[in-house]
Protein backbone atom coordinates (compact mmCIF):
# COMPACT_ATOMS: atom_id res chain seq x y z
CA UNK A 1 0.00 0.00 0.00
CA UNK A 2 2.93 2.21 0.65
CA UNK A 3 3.93 1.79 -2.84
CA UNK A 4 0.74 2.54 -4.23
CA UNK A 5 0.37 6.35 -1.96
CA UNK A 6 4.37 7.07 -3.35
CA UNK A 7 3.07 6.39 -6.53
CA UNK A 8 0.00 8.96 -6.12
CA UNK A 9 2.87 11.58 -4.72
CA UNK A 10 4.86 11.06 -8.36
CA UNK A 11 1.71 11.46 -9.90
CA UNK A 12 0.65 14.87 -7.83
CA UNK A 13 4.05 16.54 -8.06
CA UNK A 14 3.92 15.88 -11.91
CA UNK A 15 0.69 17.41 -12.52
CA UNK A 16 0.10 20.77 -14.11
CA UNK A 17 -3.04 22.31 -15.47
CA UNK A 18 -3.64 25.94 -16.17
CA UNK A 19 -7.19 25.19 -16.30
CA UNK A 20 -9.56 26.02 -13.97
CA UNK A 21 -11.72 23.05 -14.19
CA UNK A 22 -9.05 20.55 -14.31
CA UNK A 23 -7.26 21.70 -11.05
CA UNK A 24 -10.88 21.95 -9.33
CA UNK A 25 -11.40 18.27 -10.49
CA UNK A 26 -7.62 17.23 -9.05
CA UNK A 27 -8.64 19.06 -5.97
CA UNK A 28 -11.13 16.82 -5.56
CA UNK A 29 -9.59 13.41 -6.72
CA UNK A 30 -6.82 14.28 -3.61
CA UNK A 31 -8.88 15.92 -0.73
CA UNK A 32 -12.40 15.56 -1.85
CA UNK A 33 -14.72 13.85 1.01
CA UNK A 34 -14.53 10.36 -0.90
CA UNK A 35 -11.35 11.24 -2.26
CA UNK A 36 -7.90 9.20 -2.36
CA UNK A 37 -6.79 10.84 1.14
CA UNK A 38 -9.64 10.08 2.79
CA UNK A 39 -9.45 6.41 1.21
CA UNK A 40 -6.19 6.24 2.78
CA UNK A 41 -7.09 7.27 5.92
CA UNK A 42 -9.83 5.22 6.47
CA UNK A 43 -7.52 2.33 5.91
CA UNK A 44 -5.19 3.65 8.76
CA UNK A 45 -6.91 1.41 11.65
CA UNK A 46 -6.04 -1.94 9.01
CA UNK A 47 -2.28 -1.16 8.43
CA UNK A 48 -0.31 -3.59 11.07
CA UNK A 49 1.36 -1.32 13.76
CA UNK A 50 4.97 -1.70 12.88
CA UNK A 51 4.02 0.02 9.84
CA UNK A 52 1.80 2.77 10.96
CA UNK A 53 4.29 5.27 11.58
CA UNK A 54 5.77 5.03 7.61
CA UNK A 55 2.09 4.89 6.63
CA UNK A 56 1.26 8.04 8.63
CA UNK A 57 4.82 9.69 7.03
CA UNK A 58 4.01 9.56 3.63
CA UNK A 59 0.38 10.03 3.65
CA UNK A 60 1.10 13.40 5.00
CA UNK A 61 3.95 13.65 2.30
CA UNK A 62 0.80 13.08 -0.17
CA UNK A 63 -1.68 15.30 1.52
CA UNK A 64 0.96 18.44 1.61
CA UNK A 65 2.28 17.35 -2.05
CA UNK A 66 -1.65 17.87 -3.21
CA UNK A 67 -2.27 20.68 -1.17
CA UNK A 68 1.25 22.59 -2.76
CA UNK A 69 0.24 21.92 -5.95
CA UNK A 70 -3.32 22.78 -5.95
CA UNK A 71 -2.33 26.17 -4.68
CA UNK A 72 0.70 26.85 -6.76
CA UNK A 73 -1.45 25.77 -9.53
CA UNK A 74 -4.31 28.43 -8.32
CA UNK A 75 -2.12 31.44 -8.12
CA UNK A 76 -0.64 30.92 -11.27
CA UNK A 77 -4.17 30.50 -12.92
CA UNK A 78 -4.92 33.96 -10.88
CA UNK A 79 -2.15 35.90 -11.94
CA UNK A 80 -2.76 35.05 -15.51
CA UNK A 81 -6.41 36.23 -14.97
CA UNK A 82 -5.19 39.80 -13.51
CA UNK A 83 -2.98 40.18 -16.51
CA UNK A 84 -5.91 39.61 -18.89
CA UNK A 85 -8.16 42.25 -17.13
CA UNK A 86 -5.43 44.82 -16.77
CA UNK A 87 -5.33 45.15 -20.77
CA UNK A 88 -9.14 45.38 -20.65
CA UNK A 89 -10.56 43.94 -24.13
CA UNK A 90 -7.98 45.48 -26.92
CA UNK A 91 -10.80 45.43 -29.63
CA UNK A 92 -13.31 47.30 -28.17
CA UNK A 93 -12.78 50.92 -29.18
CA UNK A 94 -10.97 53.82 -27.57
CA UNK A 95 -12.39 56.53 -25.67
CA UNK A 96 -12.37 59.97 -27.26
CA UNK A 97 -10.04 62.29 -25.24
CA UNK A 98 -11.43 65.87 -25.21
CA UNK A 99 -8.92 68.34 -26.90
CA UNK A 100 -9.02 71.53 -24.93
CA UNK A 101 -7.78 74.75 -26.84
CA UNK A 102 -6.04 78.01 -25.74
CA UNK A 103 -8.04 81.18 -25.72
CA UNK A 104 -8.07 83.01 -28.71
CA UNK A 105 -6.45 86.35 -27.16
CA UNK A 106 -3.33 83.80 -25.72
CA UNK A 107 -2.68 82.27 -29.15
CA UNK A 108 -2.60 85.99 -31.30
CA UNK A 109 -0.34 87.20 -28.14
CA UNK A 110 2.04 84.08 -28.23
CA UNK A 111 2.19 84.51 -31.83
CA UNK A 112 3.35 88.45 -31.47
CA UNK A 113 5.57 87.71 -28.89
CA UNK A 114 7.00 84.70 -31.00
CA UNK A 115 7.49 87.57 -33.92
CA UNK A 116 9.64 89.76 -31.37
CA UNK A 117 11.77 87.35 -29.80
CA UNK A 118 13.01 86.32 -33.14
CA UNK A 119 14.36 90.29 -33.31
CA UNK A 120 16.21 90.45 -29.98
CA UNK A 121 13.15 91.68 -27.78
CA UNK A 122 12.45 89.84 -24.15
CA UNK A 123 9.31 90.39 -22.71
CA UNK A 124 8.80 92.31 -19.70
CA UNK A 125 5.63 92.60 -17.37
CA UNK A 126 4.26 94.34 -15.31
CA UNK A 127 1.60 94.99 -12.18
CA UNK A 128 -2.35 95.99 -13.45
CA UNK A 129 -2.94 97.81 -10.32
CA UNK A 130 -0.03 100.85 -11.26
CA UNK A 131 0.23 104.29 -9.49
CA UNK A 132 0.23 107.91 -11.28
CA UNK A 133 3.90 107.85 -11.81
CA UNK A 134 4.21 105.02 -14.08
CA UNK A 135 0.80 104.84 -15.91
CA UNK A 136 0.87 108.81 -16.51
CA UNK A 137 3.55 111.44 -15.06
CA UNK A 138 6.72 109.21 -16.27
CA UNK A 139 5.42 108.83 -19.67
CA UNK A 140 4.99 113.07 -20.14
CA UNK A 141 1.22 112.63 -18.75
CA UNK A 142 1.18 115.64 -15.76
CA UNK A 143 -1.41 115.99 -13.29
CA UNK A 144 -4.52 117.70 -15.17
CA UNK A 145 -2.45 117.28 -18.56
CA UNK A 146 -5.76 117.54 -21.06
CA UNK A 147 -4.18 114.22 -22.48
CA UNK A 148 -5.44 111.95 -19.35
CA UNK A 149 -8.92 112.30 -20.89
CA UNK A 150 -7.67 110.43 -24.22
CA UNK A 151 -7.88 107.40 -21.60
CA UNK A 152 -10.68 106.62 -19.47
CA UNK A 153 -9.27 105.72 -15.87
CA UNK A 154 -10.49 103.19 -13.19
CA UNK A 155 -8.90 105.07 -9.80
CA UNK A 156 -9.12 102.91 -6.88
CA UNK A 157 -11.29 105.16 -5.14
CA UNK A 158 -9.63 105.20 -1.40
CA UNK A 159 -6.20 106.05 -3.19
CA UNK A 160 -6.52 108.52 -6.54
CA UNK A 161 -2.85 107.52 -6.81
CA UNK A 162 -3.27 103.88 -7.18
CA UNK A 163 -5.55 103.10 -10.65
CA UNK A 164 -5.85 100.20 -13.29
CA UNK A 165 -3.21 100.55 -15.95
CA UNK A 166 -4.74 102.18 -19.02
CA UNK A 167 -1.84 100.94 -20.61
CA UNK A 168 1.28 98.75 -21.02
CA UNK A 169 3.46 101.91 -21.32
CA UNK A 170 3.54 101.55 -17.44
CA UNK A 171 5.52 98.54 -18.02
CA UNK A 172 7.94 100.19 -19.90
CA UNK A 173 8.81 103.50 -17.44
CA UNK A 174 9.49 100.40 -15.02
CA UNK A 175 11.55 98.69 -17.39
CA UNK A 176 13.53 101.90 -18.54
CA UNK A 177 13.98 102.38 -14.52
CA UNK A 178 15.92 99.04 -13.89
CA UNK A 179 18.03 98.80 -16.74
CA UNK A 180 20.27 100.09 -19.28
CA UNK A 181 19.84 100.61 -22.49
CA UNK A 182 20.43 99.18 -25.51
CA UNK A 183 16.65 97.87 -24.26
CA UNK A 184 14.81 95.86 -27.02
CA UNK A 185 11.44 94.89 -24.37
CA UNK A 186 7.85 94.19 -25.22
CA UNK A 187 5.37 94.03 -23.00
CA UNK A 188 1.94 92.32 -23.37
CA UNK A 189 -0.71 92.52 -20.68
CA UNK A 190 -4.22 92.93 -19.84
CA UNK A 191 -4.65 97.21 -19.62
CA UNK A 192 -8.32 98.70 -18.27
CA UNK A 193 -10.16 101.59 -19.29
CA UNK A 194 -13.50 103.17 -18.47
CA UNK A 195 -15.39 102.58 -21.20
CA UNK A 196 -19.27 101.73 -22.52
CA UNK A 197 -19.40 98.35 -23.37
CA UNK A 198 -20.15 97.52 -27.16
CA UNK A 199 -19.39 94.91 -29.61
CA UNK A 200 -16.21 97.39 -30.01
CA UNK A 201 -14.94 98.07 -27.23
CA UNK A 202 -14.79 96.62 -23.22
CA UNK A 203 -13.33 97.94 -20.37
CA UNK A 204 -10.47 96.00 -20.13
CA UNK A 205 -8.98 94.34 -23.21
CA UNK A 206 -4.98 93.30 -24.02
CA UNK A 207 -2.10 94.89 -25.30
CA UNK A 208 1.34 94.47 -26.45
CA UNK A 209 3.46 97.41 -26.17
CA UNK A 210 6.98 97.83 -27.87
CA UNK A 211 10.23 99.70 -26.63
CA UNK A 212 13.92 99.89 -28.49
CA UNK A 213 16.33 102.52 -26.85
CA UNK A 214 19.99 102.68 -27.85
CA UNK A 215 22.02 105.55 -29.38
CA UNK A 216 20.92 106.24 -32.79
CA UNK A 217 17.90 104.67 -33.21
CA UNK A 218 15.89 106.28 -35.86
CA UNK A 219 12.14 106.68 -37.39
CA UNK A 220 13.54 104.67 -40.15
CA UNK A 221 14.29 101.26 -37.98
CA UNK A 222 10.59 101.82 -36.36
CA UNK A 223 9.15 102.01 -39.67
CA UNK A 224 11.56 99.10 -40.75
CA UNK A 225 10.61 97.08 -37.64
CA UNK A 226 7.00 97.20 -37.68
CA UNK A 227 7.14 96.14 -41.90
CA UNK A 228 8.83 93.56 -40.34
CA UNK A 229 6.34 92.68 -38.23
CA UNK A 230 3.11 92.90 -40.52
CA UNK A 231 4.66 91.14 -43.48
CA UNK A 232 5.28 88.30 -40.32
CA UNK A 233 1.82 88.34 -38.52
CA UNK A 234 -0.40 89.11 -41.41
CA UNK A 235 1.76 88.50 -44.74
CA UNK A 236 0.96 91.72 -45.77
CA UNK A 237 4.82 94.37 -45.96
CA UNK A 238 2.53 97.33 -47.27
CA UNK A 239 2.15 99.92 -44.13
CA UNK A 240 1.88 103.50 -43.93
CA UNK A 241 2.47 105.90 -41.37
CA UNK A 242 0.19 108.89 -40.32
CA UNK A 243 0.50 111.89 -38.28
CA UNK A 244 -1.01 111.68 -34.50
CA UNK A 245 -0.62 112.24 -31.29
CA UNK A 246 1.02 110.70 -28.24
CA UNK A 247 1.96 112.35 -25.14
CA UNK A 248 5.28 109.93 -24.54
CA UNK A 249 6.26 110.03 -28.38
CA UNK A 250 7.35 112.77 -31.08
CA UNK A 251 6.91 112.92 -33.59
CA UNK A 252 3.72 110.02 -33.52
CA UNK A 253 1.98 108.18 -35.77
CA UNK A 254 -0.59 105.67 -36.21
CA UNK A 255 0.07 102.31 -38.32
CA UNK A 256 -2.40 101.24 -41.43
CA UNK A 257 -1.47 97.50 -43.18
CA UNK A 258 -2.23 97.45 -46.28
CA UNK A 259 -5.24 94.35 -46.59
CA UNK A 260 -6.21 94.70 -49.85
CA UNK A 261 -9.51 94.29 -51.64
CA UNK A 262 -9.85 91.26 -53.15
CA UNK A 263 -12.79 89.57 -50.95
CA UNK A 264 -16.32 90.84 -49.82
CA UNK A 265 -14.55 90.81 -46.10
CA UNK A 266 -11.78 92.54 -46.92
CA UNK A 267 -14.53 95.21 -48.67
CA UNK A 268 -16.55 94.99 -44.81
CA UNK A 269 -13.35 95.38 -42.50
CA UNK A 270 -11.56 98.12 -44.20
CA UNK A 271 -14.68 99.87 -44.92
CA UNK A 272 -13.93 99.82 -48.65
CA UNK A 273 -10.50 101.44 -48.04
CA UNK A 274 -8.28 98.38 -48.11
CA UNK A 275 -6.23 100.24 -45.07
CA UNK A 276 -6.41 98.91 -41.75
CA UNK A 277 -5.18 100.66 -38.51
CA UNK A 278 -3.48 98.18 -36.39
CA UNK A 279 -1.46 100.06 -33.62
CA UNK A 280 0.17 103.43 -32.55
CA UNK A 281 3.69 104.24 -32.15
CA UNK A 282 6.34 107.17 -32.67
CA UNK A 283 9.93 108.06 -31.13
CA UNK A 284 10.07 108.46 -27.17
CA UNK A 285 9.92 112.09 -26.04
CA UNK A 286 13.07 113.02 -24.57
CA UNK A 287 11.45 113.99 -21.42
CA UNK A 288 10.48 110.16 -21.12
CA UNK A 289 13.79 109.13 -21.30
CA UNK A 290 14.63 111.78 -18.78
CA UNK A 291 11.93 110.67 -16.02
CA UNK A 292 13.01 106.52 -16.59
CA UNK A 293 16.93 108.14 -15.90
CA UNK A 294 18.16 107.66 -19.17
CA UNK A 295 20.33 110.37 -21.01
CA UNK A 296 18.11 111.73 -23.92
CA UNK A 297 20.95 113.27 -25.44
CA UNK A 298 23.12 109.84 -26.30
CA UNK A 299 19.90 107.44 -26.43
CA UNK A 300 17.10 107.90 -28.48
CA UNK A 301 14.14 105.01 -28.87
CA UNK A 302 10.79 104.46 -30.28
CA UNK A 303 7.51 102.80 -29.32
CA UNK A 304 4.67 101.47 -30.27
CA UNK A 305 1.66 99.53 -29.34
CA UNK A 306 -1.13 97.65 -30.11
CA UNK A 307 -4.52 95.81 -28.78
CA UNK A 308 -4.06 92.20 -29.30
CA UNK A 309 -8.40 91.84 -28.89
CA UNK A 310 -8.60 93.99 -32.24
CA UNK A 311 -5.77 92.14 -34.01
CA UNK A 312 -7.62 88.69 -33.20
CA UNK A 313 -11.00 89.64 -33.95
CA UNK A 314 -9.48 91.01 -37.21
CA UNK A 315 -7.47 87.33 -37.74
CA UNK A 316 -10.41 85.50 -36.58
CA UNK A 317 -13.25 87.81 -38.11
CA UNK A 318 -14.77 87.76 -34.67
CA UNK A 319 -17.89 90.30 -34.81
CA UNK A 320 -17.63 91.02 -31.09
CA UNK A 321 -14.99 91.73 -28.57
CA UNK A 322 -17.23 90.94 -25.42
CA UNK A 323 -16.93 86.83 -27.17
CA UNK A 324 -13.56 87.01 -25.56
CA UNK A 325 -14.53 87.76 -21.96
CA UNK A 326 -18.05 85.06 -21.91
CA UNK A 327 -16.28 81.92 -21.67
CA UNK A 328 -18.21 80.36 -24.03
CA UNK A 329 -17.09 77.35 -25.03
CA UNK A 330 -18.98 76.80 -28.42
CA UNK A 331 -16.96 80.10 -29.34
CA UNK A 332 -13.62 78.99 -27.62
CA UNK A 333 -13.76 75.30 -29.09
CA UNK A 334 -13.37 76.74 -32.24
CA UNK A 335 -9.49 77.85 -31.79
CA UNK A 336 -8.65 74.23 -30.96
CA UNK A 337 -6.72 73.63 -34.55
CA UNK A 338 -5.07 77.30 -34.22
CA UNK A 339 -1.19 77.39 -33.02
N1 LIG B 1 0.12 103.54 -25.08
C1 LIG B 1 -0.62 103.85 -26.27
C2 LIG B 1 -2.06 103.42 -26.06
O1 LIG B 1 -2.34 102.69 -25.17
C3 LIG B 1 -0.08 103.12 -27.49
C4 LIG B 1 1.28 103.60 -27.88
C5 LIG B 1 2.40 103.00 -27.35
C6 LIG B 1 1.42 104.63 -28.75
C7 LIG B 1 3.65 103.44 -27.72
C8 LIG B 1 2.68 105.08 -29.11
C9 LIG B 1 3.75 104.46 -28.59
O2 LIG B 1 -2.92 103.83 -26.78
Amino acid sequence: MIETIKKHIAEVESFSSAKIEEIENFRIKYLGKKGVLNTFFAEFKNVPNDQKKEFGQVINTLKNAAQDKINELKEAYEGSQETKASYGDLSRPGETVQLGSRHPISLVKNRIIDIFLRIGFNVSEGPEMEDDWHNFSALNLPEYHPARDMQDTFFIQTNPDVLLRTHTSSVQVRYMENNKPPIRTISPGRVYRNEAISARSHCFFHQVEGLYVDKGVSFADLKQTLQYFTTEMFGKSKIRLRPSYFPFTEPSAEVDVYWGLETETDYRMTKGTGWLEIMGCGMVDPNVLKNCGIDSDIYSGFAFGMGIDRIAMLLHQIPDIRMFAENDVRFLEQFKSVL
